[in-house]
């Protein structure tokens, strides 16, 4: 008795594995199957899309590094010994706050105005806007000082217009 429930339970276990097998839709997850595939298509065309943005932005890169070289040096315009040593190693050589295509550390200061610049050098030197990199860096710097380098950088545009000529 025994051994025929064993041989039923085998031959229904067979017998379901050659169903499953020969309906292929549920041997492949059937509708859910398809769902996947679907999905599958949809991640190749968002790869597509990411290398051509990337593409986009190699040329892009390209067309930043001719700019450069055409300008002779990464500082495209004469920036001061001061400004050089104080603060292009966060805002960049220039302001624009990005090297070799990367963000640095500190935000872009290209095409601010003076007044404004001036201003948040001020707001972070008296602590009012809490940055503790930048308020440490004004600590020993006079208000005159701020406001020279708040006129230079708003100056970098035109200097930038002048070097293009
Ligand atoms: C050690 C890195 C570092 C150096 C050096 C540095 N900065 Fe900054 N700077 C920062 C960071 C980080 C911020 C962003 C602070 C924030 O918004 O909270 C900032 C913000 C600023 C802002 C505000 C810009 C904006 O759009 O909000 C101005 C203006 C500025 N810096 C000017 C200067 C000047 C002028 C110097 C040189 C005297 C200088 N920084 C040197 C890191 C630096």
């Amino acid at each position: 008795m025994k051994n025929i429930v064993v041989g039923l339970l085998t031959l229904g276990v067979v017998g379901l594995m050659v169903v499953t097998f020969m309906g292929g839709r549920a041997y492949h997850g059937g509708e859910h199957g398809k769902v996947i595939e679907d999905f599958g298509d949809s991640i190749s065309t968002n790869k597509t899309v990411a290398v051509t943005d990337k593409d986009d932005r190699q040329k892009e890169n390209d067309k930043l590094n001719a700019l450069r070289d055409k300008a002779g040096s990464a500082g495209a315009f004469q920036v001061s010994n001061a400004y050089k040593s104080k603060c292009a190693s966060c805002h960049g050589v220039n302001g624009s706050g990005v090297q070799n295509g990367k963000p640095m550390m500190g935000p872009k200061l290209f095409g601010q105005s003076s007044e404004k610049i001036f201003k948040n050098l001020v707001e972070f030197k008296a602590g009012r806007k809490e940055n503790i990199v930048m308020k440490g860096l004004l600590m020993s710097l006079s208000e005159e000082d701020l406001q020279l380098f708040a006129n230079e950088i708003g100056e970098f545009p035109a200097r930038a217009e002048a070097q293009k000529k």
